[in-house]
């Protein structure tokens, strides 16, 4: 499928997903969030696909949400405009394989929740994170005003947003705003690395722990542990589990099969 605002690839199992707007520097308007969701379905339905990666062209990742159509809209338009984001970005969060931002530059308001939807963030030295909305007259829409205080907590997440402050890569690295910190030569390797080592370990149980990490972080400890054993539980269903003990066992190299 072509897409006008992205680029989409495909190397082994990874897919990458390539924002490609960078006149705009990649900002997100309503085009490229409905294609950014059309991309999706196409990761949900490909089993040959076991982890995903985000990147920008150019030198950002994404400036924000596109304030050029965010300027004019009325009150049932933004809520509308808000909605589309939150909901393409929680069925990033939810999709059934983990997500790897490669934060090549810029990652401010809707960039930075774009980023903080995946599961994981490896930034270039060169990248830089921030809420600036209310120096626009909004709040943040995409999820930011939710997922930083979850990510960083309430204390720094209320100073970036309240003060718009920027931030480079370094300090979004020591607040545990994201992974990794790599020279931008080097940002795709890392990113692709990671995602091979996460697709050599079984992508059911991988995709099982991402959903009992993300729904257990919501409920009360009790619940959350009931979640894991149900999920551990399930896994002994699998071609996988039996295939990564007996490997284990006869001291070879496993091969999974996504089942
Ligand atoms: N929306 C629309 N266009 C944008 C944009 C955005 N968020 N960010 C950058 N652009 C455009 C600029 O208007 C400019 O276009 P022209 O060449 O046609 O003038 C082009 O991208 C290049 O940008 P700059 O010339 O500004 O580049 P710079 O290197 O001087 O500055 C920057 C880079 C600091 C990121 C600056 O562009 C900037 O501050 N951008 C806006 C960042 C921002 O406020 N983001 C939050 C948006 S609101 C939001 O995201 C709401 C939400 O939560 C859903």
């Amino acid at each position: 499928m072509e897409f006008k605002n992205i680029i989409l690839e495909k190397d082994g199992n990874i897919g990458i997903v390539k924002f490609n707007r960078p006149k705009a520097l990649n900002a997100l308007n309503s085009e490229t969030l409905k294609e950014l969701d059309n991309v999706i379905d196409l990761m949900e339905k490909d089993n040959e696909i076991y982890a995903v990666i985000l990147t920008g062209e150019g030198k950002a990742f994404i400036a924000g949400a596109d304030i050029s159509e965010m300027e004019g809209l009325n009150a049932l338009e933004g809520r509308a405009f808000g909605i589309l984001g939150n909901k393409v970005f929680r069925r990033l969060e939810t999709l059934d394989k983990p997500v790897i931002a490669a934060i090549n530059g810029f990652a401010l308001g809707g960039g930075c929740e774009l980023s903080m939807a995946c599961d994981i963030r490896i930034a270039s030295v060169k990248a830089k994170f921030g809420q600036p909305e209310v120096g626009l007259g909004i709040t943040p829409g995409f999820g930011g005003t939710q997922r930083l205080a979850r990510l960083v907590g309430e204390c720094k997440a209320k100073e970036l947003i309240f003060t718009a402050n920027i931030i480079k890569a370094e300090e979004a690295f020591n607040i545990g705003l994201i992974n990794k910190v790599v020279e931008p030569e080097v940002l795709m390797e890392e990113a692709m690395n990671m995602a091979k080592q996460i697709c050599s370990n079984a992508p059911v149980a991988v995709k099982l722990c991402k959903e009992a990490i993300n729904k257990g972080m919501q409920m009360d400890i009790d619940s959350a542990l009931n979640y894991e054993s149900e999920a551990f539980g399930m896994c002994f269903s699998t071609y996988d589990q039996k295939e990564g003990m007996k490997a284990f066992l006869e001291k070879r190299d496993k091969n999974f099969k996504n089942m």
